[in-house]
């Protein structure tokens, strides 16, 4: 068999035998070179809380309800105010032409086909402008600070005129977290591959340094001075509303509310940063007790099943992202993959909610399921 005849027939088996959106993470392995499958798997040091992120949502168990009329499901919610059709969205990942050629622009038609939204990364390979051009959608834009705040000011000028609809503002990152792989694979862009949006502004490259590259990058550009006052300054150069990203902690939800934030999103950066952080399902629900209902919250980090998505809403999230799935897939399909994906965790959560006894999202409540908490000698639900 020819070399492209054997990729055909790998591929088509491929399309047919993925069943769930993890099984695209042993696929993208195998395409990707070792430096990109690495950048996009790892987390922080011992990886503690890259396990933990999914093995915390295998300790939350169902109570499902019984012979209640599930013929019909909707699973359609807003977001800010904007309609979606689920609420599932996609968490912002740098880099995604080193997946697939098509990167970013993959992802943009994937989540618009889809009817939901996805987060550009400050640090894609494909600039606000590019992604706009790709058709409409939802967007939201993610951001770093840099020192340089004219370079800001200018960028989040460019999303919003590229009409991305808010600011996922990343809070966790004031320097890189210590990603062990990254630090042996001398890890920098593959060749022809910029940060697309800072390319005008000298800022598009990344030096190959001793250790991780990127984070070289990031002691040198990003502002580690970032506080809660900045909050209000972006609130000040921008329109759109702002996200926090990265609060796992009752008293920063505190803080969050108090700022003028419009929502906060529950994010430990897929366990990249600090290890042995919680996962961020078991910190859902101290943020979520802290908002008081006064803005969304939101949660990220080993979402990867739609049973997931049920029980991060039954604590209370208004909708969740999923970052490495996506990745995964653009490296096994491009834009095929990220839309299989949405659809997959779609179907399994529309199984989740008839098989759990809710038509709506409103219908899920805290009693739907029980925790390791509720185990441990809080009372029995309430009735
Ligand atoms: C990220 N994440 C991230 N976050 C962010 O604010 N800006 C970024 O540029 C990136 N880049 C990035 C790259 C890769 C390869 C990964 C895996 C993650 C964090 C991301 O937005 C999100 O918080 C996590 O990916 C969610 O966890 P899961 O779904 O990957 O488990």
């Amino acid at each position: 068999q020819s070399g492209e005849g054997f990729v055909a027939a790998s591929q088509a088996i491929m399309a047919e035998t993925v069943t769930n959106v993890s099984e695209y993470q042993a696929i993208a392995k195998q395409k990707l070179p070792k430096m990109a499958y690495d950048y996009y798997a790892s987390g922080a040091e011992d990886e503690w809380t890259l396990k933990e992120n999914r093995e915390a949502f295998s300790r939350i168990l169902f109570r499902p309800r019984i012979l209640i009329d599930v013929s019909t499901i909707d699973m359609t919610t807003s977001v800010l105010g904007m309609k979606i059709s689920m609420p599932i969205m996609i968490s912002p990942t740098a880099f995604q032409k080193m997946a697939h050629p098509e990167g970013e622009y993959a992802t943009a038609r994937a989540a618009s086909a889809a009817g939901t939204v996805m987060t550009l990364s400050s640090w894609a390979t494909s600039s606000v402008e590019e992604v706009a051009s790709t058709g409409p959608g939802i967007r939201f834009f993610q951001l770093y600070v840099y020192k340089d705040r004219k370079v800001v000011e200018q960028l989040v000028r460019r999303a919003e005129k590229a009409g991305f609809k808010a600011i996922a503002l990343t809070v966790d990152t004031p320097r890189l977290g210590r990603r062990e792989a990254d630090i042996k694979n001398r890890f920098v862009l593959p060749p022809g591959l910029t940060l697309k949006n800072f390319e005008g502004l000298n800022l598009g490259t990344m030096d190959q340094a001793n250790d991780s590259g990127l984070a070289s990058y990031v002691a040198g550009q990003i502002d580690r001075t970032l506080s809660w006052k900045d909050v209000k300054w972006l609130q000040s150069i921008t329109t759109m509303p702002i996200l926090v990203k990265g609060v796992i902690t009752a008293e920063d939800a505190r803080l969050a509310v108090h700022s003028g934030a419009a929502g906060i999103i529950v994010s430990n950066h897929g366990a990249r940063q600090l290890d042995y952080v919680p996962a961020t399902i078991s910190a859902l629900e101290e943020v979520v007790t802290a908002a008081q209902g006064r803005i969304p919250v939101y949660l990220d980090g080993g979402v990867r099943r739609g049973t997931d998505v049920f029980k991060a809403l039954a604590l209370g999230a208004s909708g969740v992202f999923i970052g490495r799935p996506v990745v995964f897939a653009l490296a096994a399909e491009g834009e095929a993959g990220v839309r299989n994906v949405l659809r997959m965790m779609r179907e399994e959560f529309e199984l989740t909610m008839a098989l759990g006894g809710c038509t709506k999202l409103s219908d899920i409540t805290r009693n739907h399921i029980f925790t390791e908490g509720d185990r441990l000698g809080r009372p029995l639900p309430r009735m």
